[in-house]
C-alpha cells in the first residue's frame, strides 16, 4: 500500500488534524511513512495566520517538486488545512506539479481523492468546499505505537470561529463556528481512556464559545448537544433550568470519565470567560490549574480596534478570579506586537499589563497584513524595524518574569503526568506539571503514564529538572 508523510505547520489544531488524517489513511491500508523521501505521498497541512508560516510552506513545495521532479516522479504531492483553504486552486496555478488541495471542512475526503489520483482516475483535486457538519469528522486518532506515547490526546470540540478580530485570517479559513455534540466528544475522550490516554486536552479556535450557536450544521438541532441526562442551559439559549455554559457542560461530562486523570483546554476567549469556568477548577479536581488565556494587547485603544471584546480591565480581573480560586495556576497568553496604529504608549501598557499579570509564558507575534481582514487597511501601519525592536522588548520581560517564576519552583514539590523520554536528553524521562510545565528527571519505562511527584532540583530556561519524591508535602503546582 502507499506510503504517507504529513508535515504539519502551525497550531495544535492543526497537529490534531493531521493525525486525524493520517489516522484516517491508516485505516484504509496506507502506511506511515518515516521519512519524505521514502514516501509515496507528501502532504503538507499548512497555516495563514502569519505570512512567513505560508512563505514557509510554499518554500516547502517548492523544494519538494524539485526535488519529486529528480528523483521521485510519481510521487503525489498535496496542500492541506488554511493556506488550501484560502488559495485554493491559485496553489496549482503557482506550482503546476501539486496534485492536491484539501480546504479545512474536507481533511476526512483526503484518502478519496488520493485513492482517485493514484489509479488514474483523476489528474488533480482541489475541494475547498463548506460541509455541514465537518466538525464532527475530526475524530479518529493514531493508535499506540505510531509515534504517540498514547498519554496524553487533543480532542477537537467545534471548527471554525465567528469573533473575526480585525487581525485574524481564521474565521475566513475556518469557516462558521461549528460544535461538536457532547456524547460524541464524550464516547472519543472514553475510546482514548479506554486505550491509555490519561490526559485530554479540549481543543478548539474559542473554546467558551462552544455549543453557543444553534446553526450547529443543517443536520444536527440543538436539542442533540444536551442528551436527557444532562440539563438544558440558559447560557447557549436552549432552555433555562441551569446557568453553566455549554463548554462546563462539556467538561463536567468528560470529566466523569473513569481512568482520566486530567482536562485542559486551549484556548479560550476572555469575552466568554465566565465566572461559571473559573469555579470549574475549584469544583472538578482533573480540571488541572493552567490557563492559556489570549491578550493580545495591554491597551484598551488597540483592543478596540482589534475587535477583541474586552478591557484590560476585564482580562485582570478574570485572572485575579482564576488566582483567587487557584493561587498558583499556570497563565500564559498570545501577544501581538505592531498592530496598526500601536504608538509608543499602547505599547507601554502592554508591558506594563505582562508586568501586573506576570505570565508564566507568552507567545509574541508580530502583526502580519492577512489578506482581506480589516487591519491589513488601516492606517499607520507599523514598520518592521519598530515590530522588531518591541517584540525584542517585550520577549525580554517575558523572559525575565517567567524565569524568575521558574525559580521560585526549585525545592518545592509539584505533581507530574509522566510523558515519555525526554526530545532532548533521551535517556531521562519528562512529565508535565499540572501547572504545563516540563520536568525531567531520571526516570524508566515503567513511569509511562504515571502520575507522580518530583521535588524541583534545578531550573533551566525553559525546562524544570526534579527528582522523584519519596515524601508528599502536599504542594503541586
Ligand atoms: N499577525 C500576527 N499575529 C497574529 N495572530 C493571529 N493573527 C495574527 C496576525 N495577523 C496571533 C494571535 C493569536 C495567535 C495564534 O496568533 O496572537 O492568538
Amino acid at each position: 500500500m502507499p506510503s504517507v508523510f504529513i508535515k504539519t505547520y502551525g497550531c495544535q489544531m492543526n497537529e490534531r488534524d493531521s493525525e486525524a488524517v493520517a489516522a484516517q489513511l491508516v485505516a484504509k491500508g496506507y502506511t506511515l511513512a518515516s521519512s519524505e523521501g521514502l514516501a509515496d505521498i507528501i502532504l503538507l497541512n499548512t497555516c495563514s495566520v502569519r505570512d512567513l508560516a505560508e512563505q514557509k510552506a510554499l518554500r516547502k513545495m517548492e523544494n519538494l517538486v524539485a526535488e519529486a521532479r529528480r528523483e521521485r516522479p510519481n510521487q503525489v504531492l498535496g496542500f492541506m488545512g488554511c493556506m488550501a483553504q484560502s488559495r485554493g486552486q491559485q496553489l496549482i496555478d503557482l506550482l503546476p506539479d501539486v496534485d492536491l488541495v484539501i480546504g479545512t471542512q474536507k481533511f476526512h475526503r483526503t484518502a478519496d481523492y488520493l485513492d482517485d489520483i493514484l489509479a488514474g482516475r483523476r489528474d488533480k483535486a482541489v475541494d475547498v468546499a463548506a460541509e455541514a457538519n465537518s466538525q464532527a469528522t475530526i475524530r479518529e486518532h493514531l493508535v499506540n505505537g505510531n509515534a504517540k506515547t498514547g498519554v496524553t490526546a487533543f480532542v477537537s470540540i467545534m471548527q471554525g470561529c465567528n469573533q473575526y478580530c480585525t487581525f485574524c485570517i481564521v474565521p475566513y479559513t475556518r469557516g462558521e463556528e461549528r460544535s461538536r455534540t457532547i456524547p460524541d466528544i464524550v464516547a472519543e475522550c472514553r475510546e482514548l481512556v479506554s486505550r491509555g490516554v490519561k490526559e485530554i486536552t479540549l481543543l478548539g479556535q474559542i473554546v467558551t464559545s462552544y455549543g453557543r450557536r444553534g446553526h450547529v450544521a443543517a443536520d444536527v438541532s440543538p436539542r442533540h448537544f444536551f442528551p436527557d441526562q444532562l440539563a438544558p442551559t440558559d447560557v447557549g439559549g436552549f432552555g433555562s433550568r441551569r446557568t453553566t455554559s455549554p463548554f462546563v457542560q462539556l467538561i463536567e461530562a468528560v470529566h466523569e470519565i473513569e481512568g482520566l486523570e486530567r482536562i485542559r483546554f486551549t484556548s479560550p476567549h476572555p469575552k466568554g470567560y465566565g465566572d461559571d469556568l473559573v469555579e470549574a477548577y475549584s469544583r472538578l479536581p482533573k480540571l488541572v490549574e493552567s490557563a492559556h488565556l489570549p491578550v493580545q494587547s495591554g491597551s484598551d485603544r488597540l483592543l478596540k480596534l482589534m475587535h477583541r471584546g474586552y478591557t484590560r480591565e476585564r482580562y485582570l480581573a478574570i485572572i485575579e478570579k482564576l488566582r483567587r480560586v487557584k493561587a498558583k495556576i499556570g497563565v500564559s497568553t498570545d501577544i501581538i506586537v505592531g498592530f496598526p496604529g500601536e504608538t509608543e504608549e499602547d505599547f507601554d501598557q502592554t508591558l506594563s499589563l505582562v508586568r501586573e499579570v506576570q505570565f508564566d509564558q507568552a507567545f509574541i507575534f508580530k502583526y502580519s497584513a492577512r489578506q482581506d481582514t480589516p487591519a491589513a487597511d488601516m492606517p499607520d501601519q507599523v514598520q518592521q524595524p519598530f515590530k522588531e525592536e518591541r517584540n525584542q522588548r517585550l520577549l525580554a520581560l517575558v523572559n525575565e518574569i517567567g524565569s524568575q517564576r521558574h525559580r521560585s519552583l526549585i525545592g518545592s514539590h509539584v505533581q507530574i503526568l509522566v510523558e515519555g523520554p525526554s526530545k532532548k536528553r533521551p535517556d531521562r524521562f519528562m512529565g508535565r506539571t499540572r501547572c504545563n510545565k516540563i520536568v525531567v528527571f531520571d526516570g524508566s519505562e515503567r513511569h509511562l503514564g504515571q502520575i507522580m511527584d518530583v521535588r524541583i532540583t534545578r531550573a533551566g530556561s525553559f525546562t524544570l529538572y526534579g527528582d522523584p519524591a519519596i515524601l508528599n508535602d502536599g504542594g503541586c503546582q
